[in-house]
């Protein structure tokens, strides 16, 4: 089952980050004050996958008004290869679409070529003329 992401799936989210080795910042936009505020906002749509009452994926859907963008795909390595990673993306795009955003986005980490094998097959092109630049106000924690 897939469903919206509620704050008492937040451990569990985590938890499934970290084993699938996604950065995440759980002193800063992670922390639980910082994802109860996103899970309120309308442009942002969090999702699990569920099996079992247990959380065995995730995605984390944004988008700014013009793009959507897919970050923090993740579904427990025991449930892999199962079709989970696919229907998450595609739930998320038709959210996109009902927003009418149509370009759907995502990093990718140069290490990550599992993601990219992923994310191509599910008809991601692959941009190698872009570099991912940000500027941040305080460092990472
Ligand atoms: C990326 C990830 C979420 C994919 O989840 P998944 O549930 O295994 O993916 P699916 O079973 O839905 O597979 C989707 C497609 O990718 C392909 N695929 C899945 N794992 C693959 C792998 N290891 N190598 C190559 N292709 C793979 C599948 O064959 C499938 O294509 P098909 O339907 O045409 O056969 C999962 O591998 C994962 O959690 N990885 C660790 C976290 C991570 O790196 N996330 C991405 C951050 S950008």
């Amino acid at each position: 089952m897939i469903r919206v992401m509620t704050m008492k799936d937040y451990a569990a989210v985590l938890a499934l980050w970290k084993d699938g080795n996604i950065p995440s910042r759980p002193k800063g936009r992670d922390s639980k004050k910082n994802i109860a505020s996103q899970l309120q906002q309308p442009n942002c749509y969090f999702l699990v996958a569920v099996s079992g009452g247990k959380i065995i994926g995730a995605v984390v859907g944004t988008h700014d008004g013009r793009k959507g963008w897919i970050n923090r795909l993740v579904v427990a390595s025991s449930y892999q290869k199962k079709g989970i990673g696919r229907r998450l993306v595609a739930t998320v795009e038709q959210y996109f679409s009902a927003q009418g955003i149509d370009i759907v986005a995502c990093l990718i980490e140069e290490w990550n070529t599992v993601s990219m094998k992923v994310f191509e097959q599910l008809g991601y092109t692959k941009h190698t003329d872009i570099f991912y630049y940000s500027k941040r106000k305080s460092p990472k924690t």
